[in-house]
């Protein structure tokens, strides 16, 4: 869940309505104690009454249960279905039918991963609906002028108008719109900020799609595999990629507390498109490594060199199961090079923010090498960090990322990040530093000081030549006192105010889950939800997590 909205602390109503009835209970004792006129009974009770005290308390037992059980919480992230699948619903609103299409790609997705899905037209959603889904993905297009589709115009009127309290559902909105028109994704938008004034929990930030964008549907397709807890699953389409040779390679913390992260810098082959701007996303080509890859052929006894078609090319076997799903030794046994490749299932891509500019000769990264639960590195982390040598070739492509383009420089930015979110800051703020830009604010926090400042030397050099106008760390082992960056984030209300009256835009980079939330609560503590809204809507508060 990102940026949720923290729920602020209020008094339950029902607990005060339960001591509000106690206490007119013993009032009404009190006011009839004084009737009592005879000595109290000093002996036990007869049988009888035992029996009746027993019968009364069995059935407000019963009661208390009943009521429990009614009022037990169905929050989307434990909803099941009947089965125990995990229970999810689509939503959609199309006007000419690409926002259906992708509704049921995405349904037929979530599926094929072993979800409980139910797809169902927009109009035919209403609030008890979606409070009972507990988890909706909506989809939805704008048409007219920043219009809803016409077939969502009921919605509209009898849902989307009336304020609604859905604080146990879960959402991620697809927004598909084009550029071109003055309200880009204007009914996306709408939706997304009426579910966030319900009190409903954002999965992840709004996805836009400017005119059915591949790249835009493709990160689209990473939130569904995290949803479905199936980092494997297939892309959509095919990406075309272009060849980057890896020049420098080396771990930044090593002895850290956590996983080690590298950075990495690719230079383009010559036919790489090798422009791209700060807050732009690389995505890589991830390949299965050459010892898993040669080990199968031998179990099936195929040769490497076999020369066979997959996804419309002609190739060799090899160099299609280093790019596909590994298929069980069993399930190839006995298939020619031909078949087998038929059988293949290419391997999705990967997302990492660029901590580079084009001027700087190489596009860097900063990657953390996951693991998955076996131990055996990630698929993409582990192929830039573990797989690959120094001058191999790696398949990538930029996708610009116009929803975390710089501001203009005259604004002062405010940049927050843990972890590899350093990275894409770090793009930003050498663009800023290289327009003149000096008003820039870094948050950044990590485990340890002495293991984990990635780009330290830098970013202290930036501080102390003023170009880091103000600069807070926050390092959670390390026993200070802010533990996390929205920590320190609030330690500085008053000069984040300041800096807000200034009109500085707010840039996040980094976890989903913790960080970006965290921060988005104390932003909405120290700013107030409108404010923190209508900087969402004109795009002064923007962020990248994951
Ligand atoms: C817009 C964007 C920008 C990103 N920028 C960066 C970056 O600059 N640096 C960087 O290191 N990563 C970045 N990521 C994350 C990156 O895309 C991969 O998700 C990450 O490298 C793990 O992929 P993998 O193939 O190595 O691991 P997988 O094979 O997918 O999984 C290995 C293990 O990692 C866990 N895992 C997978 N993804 C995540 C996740 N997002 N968070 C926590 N655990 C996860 C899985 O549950 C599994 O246990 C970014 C993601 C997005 C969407
Ligand atoms: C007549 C018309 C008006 C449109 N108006 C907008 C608009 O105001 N804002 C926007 O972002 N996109 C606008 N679009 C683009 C559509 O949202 C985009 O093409 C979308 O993919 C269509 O999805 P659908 O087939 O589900 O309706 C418009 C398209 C048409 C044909």
């Amino acid at each position: 869940m990102i940026a949720g909205t923290q729920p602020r602390w209020r008094l339950p109503r029902e607990l005060v309505g339960n001591a509000l009835v106690l206490l007119g209970l013993l009032a009404l004792a009190v006011a009839l104690l004084p009737l009592h006129d005879e000595a109290w009974w000093p002996a036990m009770p007869r049988g009888a009454r035992w029996i009746e005290a027993a019968v009364v308390l069995s059935f407000y037992v019963a009661f208390c249960g009943w009521i429990l059980w009614r009022s037990r919480p169905r929050s989307a992230r434990t909803a099941t279905g009947a089965d125990g699948r995990p229970r999810l619903l689509v939503a959609w609103a199309s006007q000419t039918g690409f926002a259906q299409q992708i509704a049921e790609r995405t349904a037929e997705t979530l599926a094929g991963a072993g979800m409980d899905v139910s797809l169902r037209e927009l109009a035919h959603v209403d609030t008890a609906a979606l409070a009972a889904s507990g988890r909706v993905l909506f989809i939805a297009s704008t048409t007219g002028e920043g219009d809803p589709p016409d077939p969502a115009l009921a919605f509209v009127r009898d849902v989307l108008a009336i304020p609604a309290s859905l604080p146990s559902l879960d959402f991620g909105v697809l927004a598909l719109g084009d550029r071109e028109y003055e309200h880009f994704c204007a009914f996306g938008h709408r939706l997304d900020q009426w579910l966030r004034q319900s009190g409903a929990n954002p999965l992840f930030d709004l996805v836009e799609v400017d005119n059915g964008d591949a790249g835009a549907l493709r990160h689209w397709q990473h939130h569904l595999g995290l949803l479905a807890q199936a980092p494997e699953l297939p892309d959509w389409s095919p990406v075309a990629y272009d060849s980057w040779r890896l020049c420098e390679r080396c771990e930044l913390n090593p002895g850290s507390a956590g996983e080690a992260v590298f950075h990495i810098a690719l230079a383009p082959l010559q036919s790489a498109q090798a422009t791209w701007q700060a807050g732009d996303i690389a995505e890589l080509g991830p390949r299965n490594a050459m010892p898993s890859v040669e080990a199968l052929l031998a179990r099936v006894e195929l040769p490497a060199g076999a020369q066979v078609r997959f996804l419309g090319e002609a190739g060799t076997l090899g160099d299609a199961l280093a790019r596909s799903h590994l298929p069980a030794p069993g399930d190839a046994r006995g298939l020619d090079a031909q078949a087998l490749a038929d059988t293949l299932k290419p391997l999705p891509h990967r997302e990492y923010s660029i901590a580079s500019l084009p001027q700087d000769g190489t596009l860097q990264l900063l990657v953390r090498r996951m693991r998955r639960p076996d131990g055996s590195p990630g698929l993409g982390s582990g192929w830039l960090c573990e797989h690959t040598a120094i001058g191999d070739t790696i398949a990538l492509r930029i996708r610009g990322n116009t929803n975390f383009h710089a501001p203009a420089p005259e604004r002062p930015m405010i940049l927050v990040g843990n972890g590899t979110g350093i990275a894409g800051l770090r793009a930003h703020l050498k663009a800023r530093i290289a327009a003149g830009a000096r008003r820039n604010w870094l948050l950044f926090g990590e485990r340890n000081r002495e293991r984990d400042f990635f780009h330290r030397d830098e970013i202290e050099g930036w501080r102390a030549n003023g170009s880091l106008e103000r600069l807070d760390t926050v390092f959670s082992r390390d026993g200070t006192r802010e533990r996390y960056v929205q920590d320190a984030l609030r330690v500085a209300a008053a000069a984040l105010q300041a800096w807000i009256d200034d009109g500085a835009a707010i840039y996040v980079c980094g976890s989903l889950k913790g960080m970006a939330p965290g921060v988005d609560g104390v932003l909405r503590e120290i700013l107030g939800d409108s404010r923190v809204e209508s900087m969402l809507g004109d795009g002064r508060y923007r962020r990248d997590v994951y």
